[in-house]
């Protein structure tokens, strides 16, 4: 029997996240631990964190120095950083140093030995390693996770882990490494065994499939690629209530294909998410994404041509390195003119190591701020009069 017996995960950032939480969940289950009520009930914190933007990593670093603090008062606590933050360049040995009891610090490629460490520290042995590869753990890495109990109805695959395409602004290729496609098989046992799970609900599920960048996928032993994946996974759902999408599409791989494809399934959820990150053709050379604004546009005309009842929705970045005030009203007119259902909306945040960061022509936080501030009211306006008009 283990000492300490109760957990508690405090998760940050994306879906991708949100998924390794629940399947960390479910292994430490399977050992026998339970999960806590609350943070102040718990013997074990896991911080599962984000690094994309300062502003998340600040807010963690918080979060760990209070619960850092109340254990250094005495509080009996094992705690546990995993996932991005840690794999960041530096950060493990900055942590230790800000916080010397912390118990266990874990990166992207190794979370999968999360129990195992656990184990030593209530041994009171540390675990703090940092791998630059990916330690497949089919242990981990093919568990069918929980529900989110927040999210009972929606579900999550991961197809791809890493992303090969150096967006200058992005250190998720830094963190969570080159791409590594897992072998269609494995997908779809994980698809049939979740949707035997939850096929008789009566309420409607949704299966997200997950990765960097999906639409890039390529089965590593059948060659198969992201339409031929989705041709599979949705003909074992037809006629049910559940519906599949996937997260995240990068527009430059967004295929007419995968257009027709998505109108001739009505498996296929009709939300989809399609990062266009700038509306200034400048700058999406310099985020080096591969695409013009109108080659976007013309992607997403005719996926709503051929899809009419699609729901298009965006990621925006606002004071990218070099942004004047005309290329800000390029993306204000790209906004005003392509109307998205919603868009996620972030000042530019310098991340240490990528190409960007690394650009003379950095716009102030002030700038930043007042850029992002004026685009989401924009966008609300126009997601509200989208709504307004269903
Ligand atoms: N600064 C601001 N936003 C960023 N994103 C990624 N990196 C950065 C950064 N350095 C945004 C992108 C991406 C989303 C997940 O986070 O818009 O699509
Ligand atoms: Fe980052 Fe670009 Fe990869 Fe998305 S596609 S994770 S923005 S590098």
């Amino acid at each position: 029997m283990h000492d300490m017996k109760t957990f508690y995960i405090k998760t940050y950032g994306c879906q991708m996240n949100v998924h390794e939480s629940q399947k960390i969940h479910k292994l430490l289950e399977s050992e026998g631990y339970i999960q806590a009520e609350s943070e102040d009930k718990t013997d074990i914190i896991i911080f599962n964190t984000c690094t994309v933007r300062n502003t998340a990593e600040e807010k963690i670093t918080s979060h760990i120095g209070n619960a850092h603090k109340e254990k250094r008062d005495g509080r009996n606590l094992i705690l546990a950083i995993v996932g991005c933050l840690s794999q960041r360049d530096g950060v493990s040995k900055s942590l230790m140093k800000k916080f010397p009891q912390l118990d266990i610090i874990l990166g992207t490629h190794n979370i999968s030995e999360i129990g195992a460490a656990i184990e030593n520290a209530s041994r009171k042995q540390k675990t703090i390693e940092i791998v630059k590869e990916r330690k497949l753990n089919p242990r981990f890495d093919n568990l069918t996770a929980p529900d989110d109990p927040t999210k009972p109805n929606t579900h999550y695959i991961n197809i791809t882990y890493g992303c090969d395409n150096y967006c200058t602004y992005c250190i998720v290729p830094y963190v969570r490494g080159r791409v590594v496609n897992r072998e269609i098989t494995e997908i779809e046992s994980e698809f049939i065994k979740l949707f035997n799970s939850i096929k008789d609900r009566e309420e409607s599920q949704i299966i997200y499939l997950l990765g960097q960048n999906v639409n890039s996928y390529i089965c590593p032993k059948t060659n198969k690629n992201f339409i031929g994946l989705l041709e599979q996974l949705s003909g074992y759902i037809k006629n049910s209530n559940s519906k599949l999408n996937f997260l995240s599409s990068h527009p430059k791989d967004f295929s007419r294909e995968l257009a027709d494809f998505i109108a001739s399934a009505p498996e296929i959820e009709r939300n989809i998410h399609l990062p266009i990150q700038n509306g200034c053709d400048k700058i999406l050379k310099l985020m080096n994404r591969g695409y013009t604004v109108e080659d976007y546009k013309s992607k997403i005309n005719y996926l709503r041509k051929v899809c009419p009842d699609v729901k298009i929705t965006t990621d925006i970045i606002c004071g990218f390195p070099g942004e004047s005030e005309d290329d800000f009203a390029d993306t204000i007119n790209m906004v005003r003119d392509i109307k998205f259902n919603a868009a996620f909306i972030f000042p530019y945040s310098r991340r240490s190591g990528t190409a960007a960061d690394k650009m003379s022509n950095q716009i102030d936080h002030k700038t930043k701020k007042a850029r992002t501030t004026e685009l989401i009211k924009i966008q609300r306006e126009i997601s509200n009069q989208i709504t307004l008009g269903e």
